[in-house]
């Protein structure tokens, strides 16, 4: 049973996370070049691809927490550190990059300083994945295995 929660939990993190990493660090490309077409275009389904993933994503604290749960490590350092790094991966995600991709589609007009912002938010944001996926593989101070 643990077996097949871990893997549906790795299953929905690379799924789900990748996808919103590559297509989130490529909308502030396409969202600059608003007043090409194609470009905009672009923009909207990698805003599309953020949100739609970002609901998906949900899976993969949801199995996380029901295989540590099954491990009993949930009160374990390293996983309370991965949870809360989660949660601010995922409070960043909804409360301020989606709404300022969001934004920026409404308005491309607006956007000079925004756009910026939101590669550096985007950016700050694929840097706590990989600290949570170095924390999920190396879990310090684990005596459960390697
Ligand atoms: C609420 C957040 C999370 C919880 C509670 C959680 C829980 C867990 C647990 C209990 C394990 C099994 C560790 C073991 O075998 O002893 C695990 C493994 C793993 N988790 Fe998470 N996780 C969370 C978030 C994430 C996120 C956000 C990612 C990726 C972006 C991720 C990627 C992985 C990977 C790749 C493994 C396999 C590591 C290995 O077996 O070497 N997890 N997770």
């Amino acid at each position: 049973m643990t077996k097949l929660l871990l893997s549906i939990h790795v299953i929905a993190a690379i799924l789900a996370v990748g996808p919103i990493a590559v297509a989130a660090s490529m909308f502030p490309r396409f969202a600059k070049q608003a007043d090409d077409e194609r470009s905009a275009a672009i923009a909207r389904v990698l805003h599309r691809i953020c949100r739609g993933y970002a609901v998906f994503g949900i899976a993969v604290p949801v199995f996380g927490i029901a295989t540590g749960a099954q491990l009993g490590v949930l009160t374990d350092a390293w996983l309370l550190v991965s949870i809360a790094l989660t949660a601010i991966a995922a409070g960043v995600l909804a409360l301020v990059i989606l709404p300022a991709q969001r934004r920026l589609l409404d308005e491309p007009r607006e956007m000079l300083g925004t756009v910026s912002r939101l590669a550096m938010t985007t950016g700050i944001f694929n840097v706590l994945w990989a600290v949570v996926v170095v924390l999920m593989i190396v879990r310090p101070g684990s005596t459960t295995g390697a």
